[in-house]
């Protein structure tokens, strides 16, 4: 049986906006994401869901590290399509942000954060497009008071346009998803 899900519930899901950076090297990148999660509260561990597809899963499974920064609502719309629409195949994203370390080698953005959090991968799970990193904070700063940027915040900045610009397939208002026996399909005509 094909199961027909539309997406617009999902986006009803409250989620934060995140700037994850991570290192390969002597290289940084960037991204955005909304799937960082706070899974434990003592020794607190974080999981974040990467697309496969992105030059920062590349880094992230290289180095075992990354930052997430906490953006504020007031962060600028070029800020968010500049990390979350470009690949860093393309383009240096951190070249005019700033940035600063915590305790180990991987750089936290500090422009329009709130906060910011260094964490260590210390398990994944495969979820086919995109991995699931299990990673514990190692070094984590508050910058400043100020209100978190929500993805109903971002919706209402894009008027609820996530993909035409983005390097890798992503879904859009309207759009539904197909899934057959566990996985995504094309649906039946
Ligand atoms: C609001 C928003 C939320 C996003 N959330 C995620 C996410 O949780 N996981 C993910 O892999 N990509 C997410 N993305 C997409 C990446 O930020 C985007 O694909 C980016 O261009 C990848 O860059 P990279 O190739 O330099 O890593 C999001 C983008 C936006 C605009």
């Amino acid at each position: 049986m094909t199961t027909k899900l539309d997406i617009r519930p999902f986006w009803d899901i409250s989620y934060g906006i995140y700037a994850i950076t991570s290192i390969k090297d002597d290289k940084y990148n960037a991204k955005i994401s909304n799937t960082v999660t706070q899974v434990t509260e003592y020794s607190p561990l974080l999981t974040i869901s990467v697309n496969k597809h992105s030059l920062t899963h590349e880094y992230i499974e290289h180095s075992n590290i990354f930052g997430i920064s906490i953006l504020e609502k007031t962060c600028p719309i070029n800020i968010i399509d500049l990390l979350g629409f470009k690949s860093g195949r393309e383009v240096d994203k951190l070249k005019n942000l700033n940035y600063e370390f915590g305790q180990g080698l991987c750089p936290l953005i500090t422009d329009y954060s709130l906060s910011i959090i260094e964490a260590e991968v210390i398990n994944s799970v495969d979820l086919n497009t995109h991995t699931l990193f299990i990673a514990k904070a190692t070094s984590s700063k508050h910058l400043k008071e100020g209100d978190p940027m929500t993805f109903a915040d971002y919706t209402k900045l894009h008027n609820g346009v996530m993909s035409e610009r983005s390097p890798i397939p992503t879904l859009k208002y309207g759009d539904s998803i197909y899934i057959k026996h566990g996985n995504i399909c094309k649906p039946a005509k």
